[in-house]
């Protein structure tokens, strides 16, 4: 796997190393993004530079110019052997190597950027017949809208949520449903549908983006509120958003069957549309 480090193209990527005085190593202090290609096409890369220019201009980190990035990711599917397949373009960008301290180093200091690219082994199975999820308290900073490496809450809550047979962990904070590990959910109820608003307690998803406007298309009602746990075993579908997910329908939350435990009608859609709009089917 060729992976990019700094500028360099690392042929055998298992010979790219940070030193361990990297930022990203010692405070996970940095932002990420990863875009999909669908047969070698990206989907929503303009947007996914723009947020990661955001998280870093949020953290203060000098962000890579949009331009080189738009460049970088196809060059990288390209050297990786992976045109015209589906994969997954990760990069990663962090405040640079300098001794130990918690202040920001010498401006000098160049920020470390990294990227990769992965197979990406699309969700049909799940996508087609849904997921169980499992809910847990949001244990997260109030800074959830930005893409930053440290993801300790969303690794355990995962992790829980594999150990507990669900596919998805999503958060709850106090008392109202935020967004899963690493996806953001929507409830569909008779007349609407509801998702979080898009503030610092959710990452505001570039599919979920795509959702709204697949919503808007199709004469649905969305509305951008933050439902309670109690009113998501009220919904009659549920389904999860997010790059790596795409529309995952929720069958059942925490061992409790949503609706008939089928994957619903107007999830079924709104996956569809998304799918013809990713350029996956
Ligand atoms: C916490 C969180 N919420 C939502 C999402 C979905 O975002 P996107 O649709 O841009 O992939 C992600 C993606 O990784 C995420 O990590």
């Amino acid at each position: 796997m060729v992976r990019f480090l700094n500028g360099e193209f690392v042929e055998d990527g298992r010979k790219a190393a940070v030193s361990p005085d990297d930022r990203g190593f010692l405070f996970g202090d940095g932002a990420y993004e990863v875009v999909a290609f669908y047969g070698g096409r990206p989907f929503g890369m303009e947007a996914h530079f723009k947020r990661f220019h955001r998280s870093l201009s949020e953290l203060r980190i000098d962000p890579p110019d949009p331009a080189e990035l738009k460049r970088l990711a196809p060059e990288m599917v390209r050297r990786n052997g992976m045109e015209g397949q589906d994969c997954l373009f990760y990069v990663q960008c962090t405040r640079g190597v300098a001794p130990r301290t918690h202040y920001f180093p010498d401006p000098s200091v160049p920020p470390t950027l990294y990227a990769s690219v992965s197979e990406f082994n699309r969700p049909i199975e799940p996508g087609e017949k849904g997921v169980s999820i499992s809910l847990f308290p949001d244990i997260r900073w109030l800074r959830c809208d930005v893409k930053s490496i440290n993801l300790l809450p969303n690794v355990l809550a995962r992790q829980q949520a594999r150990e507990a047979g669900s596919e998805e962990g999503v958060f709850v904070r106090d008392g109202v449903v935020t967004e899963g590990t690493h996806s953001n959910l929507f409830a569909v109820f008779p007349d609407r549908l509801s998702t979080h608003p898009s503030n610092q307690l959710i990452l505001s998803g570039i599919t979920r983006a795509t959702v709204l406007k697949i919503c808007s298309e199709m004469g649905l009602a969305v509305e951008e509120r933050a439902i309670t746990r109690r009113e998501l075993f009220d919904a009659r579908e549920v389904f999860l958003a997010g790059t790596t997910v795409e529309i995952m329908p929720v069958v059942e939350i925490g061992g409790r069957q949503v609706d008939r435990g089928r994957p619903g009608e107007i999830t079924g859609r709104i996956r569809r549309a998304y799918l013809e709009t990713v350029g996956a089917v």
